[in-house]
């Protein structure tokens, strides 16, 4: 396989993903130097000014380049900053973030501008779903994790003390740009959890995809031309999934591949990113689907291992030994998972595959077999 994207349209060194959603259509660009570019993207939408989102780590690095940018095509803007952090996804900073777009003079055919991580995009895009009843929004992603997962599918929202994305909306952006030389200052745990994400694509239905993961991982992580691709891949791949299923009431769920066992443990840590990031997490989590899909007799071992053994190579943590300080009994574990909103009538519904590249979502999977396979993980 090469580097070439099979379906993402090569223009000069920039790749496009176009997400077909009718009247909510949009494009995802991506490649390097699409920041100091953005005010001529962003000019065709028509915005006299804009409203940029950022968190005090991201801002210093980069809402300058943006601003300028921008002011070069006649575009105004006002910067609003929030801490960096997975707190600032709360009513608090919703409010403060509403009330600084209207104070920004920012009118219904403006933009508001998310520039960072996750935590932003979710923050900003509900805040630019509820402003004025609804405002256009751009994401310029600065997280691996957010180029290949967040800044896609329209999800946006914050969290409430019932728990995590609970109060939210589904608000497409106008265009996303993820500028990929942006993840060279991201800190490499960060990027390693990103990559997580990166690989669940290759499990859920792409098996060449997984195959080209393993022998680029490396040129992906240090910026080579492959982390373009991987990210134009991994953004096609979540396109298509939120393209035939936008609310989520269908297989949008295979995203979710490892994602439950995820849950489950970044609650045990009492999501402490010092001890567990969300891709982390989600390593661990895809590692175990896949060795629970063994046990169960859908998977082979051999496929089980090479999930494992690649995943390790590039950095990420496979086993619940791996979480610091412990992740609590395999009754604890199954209780959260219990709590995960993926449950429907008591019986737990899982992301299993039969192989790499085919995963499937399967229904009504019995406790007591959980059980067993968290207890024999826990003591392996
Ligand atoms: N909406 C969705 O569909 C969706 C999907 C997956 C995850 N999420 C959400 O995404 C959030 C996690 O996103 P995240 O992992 O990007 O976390 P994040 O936004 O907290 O960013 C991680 C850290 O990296 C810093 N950072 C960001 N960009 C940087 C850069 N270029 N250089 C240096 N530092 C940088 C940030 O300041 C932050 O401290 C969670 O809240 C999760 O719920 C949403
Ligand atoms: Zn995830």
């Amino acid at each position: 396989m090469t580097t070439t994207p099979p379906s993402a349209e090569a223009r000069e060194d920039t790749l496009r993903v176009h997400v077909p959603l009718r009247e909510r259509a949009y494009d995802i660009l991506i490649g390097r130097g699409l920041l100091d570019a953005a005010g001529a993207r962003i000019a065709p939408l028509g915005a006299r000014r804009a409203a940029i989102v950022s968190d005090e780590t991201v801002a210093p690095l980069y809402a300058d380049r943006l601003i300028a940018g921008l002011a070069e095509r006649g575009i105004g803007s006002a910067t609003i900053l929030v801490p960096p952090g997975e707190a600032s996804k709360s009513y608090e900073s919703l409010a403060r973030v509403c009330d600084a777009v209207l104070a920004a003079r920012v009118e219904r055919g403006d933009l508001v501008v998310a520039l960072g991580g996750g935590v932003i995009g979710d923050l900003a895009g509900f805040a630019a779903a509820i402003v004025r009843r609804g405002m256009r929004f751009v994401q310029i992603p600065t997280t691996l994790l957010a180029q290949v997962d967040s800044s896609v599918g329209g999800k946006t929202g914050i969290n409430s003390r019932h728990g995590k994305n609970l109060v939210g909306a589904f608000h497409q952006p106008s265009l996303v740009l993820a500028d990929t030389s942006l993840l060279d200052t991201l800190p490499p745990r960060e990027l390693k959890a990103g990559y997580a994400e990166v690989v669940k694509y290759g499990l859920i239905d792409d098996a060449p995809f997984f195959d080209w993961c393993e022998a680029n991982w490396f040129g992906i992580l240090s910026g080579g031309p492959e982390r373009d691709f991987a990210v134009a891949r991994s953004c096609e791949a979540k396109a298509a999934v939120v393209a035939r299923d936008e609310r989520e009431d269908g297989d949008r769920a295979l995203l979710n591949l490892g994602h439950t066992f995820a849950h489950a443990l970044e609650r045990a840590v009492g999501y402490d990113a010092g001890r567990l990031v969300h891709g982390e997490a989600v390593a661990i989590g895809m590692a175990l689907a896949f060795r629970f899909s063994e046990k169960l007799d859908f998977c082979s071992r051999q496929d089980a291992h090479r999930v494992e053994d690649h995943l390790t190579e590039a950095g990420l943590p496979t086993r619940l030994q791996d979480v610091p300080g412990g992740c609590g009994s395999a009754d604890w574990l199954l209780d959260a998972m219990g709590q995960d909103k993926k449950v429907k009538d008591g019986a737990l519904t899982f992301i299993l595959a039969r192989g790499i590249g085919q995963s499937f979502i399967a229904k009504g999977v019995p406790a007591d077999k959980v059980k067993k396979f968290l207890v024999g993980e826990l003591y392996a």
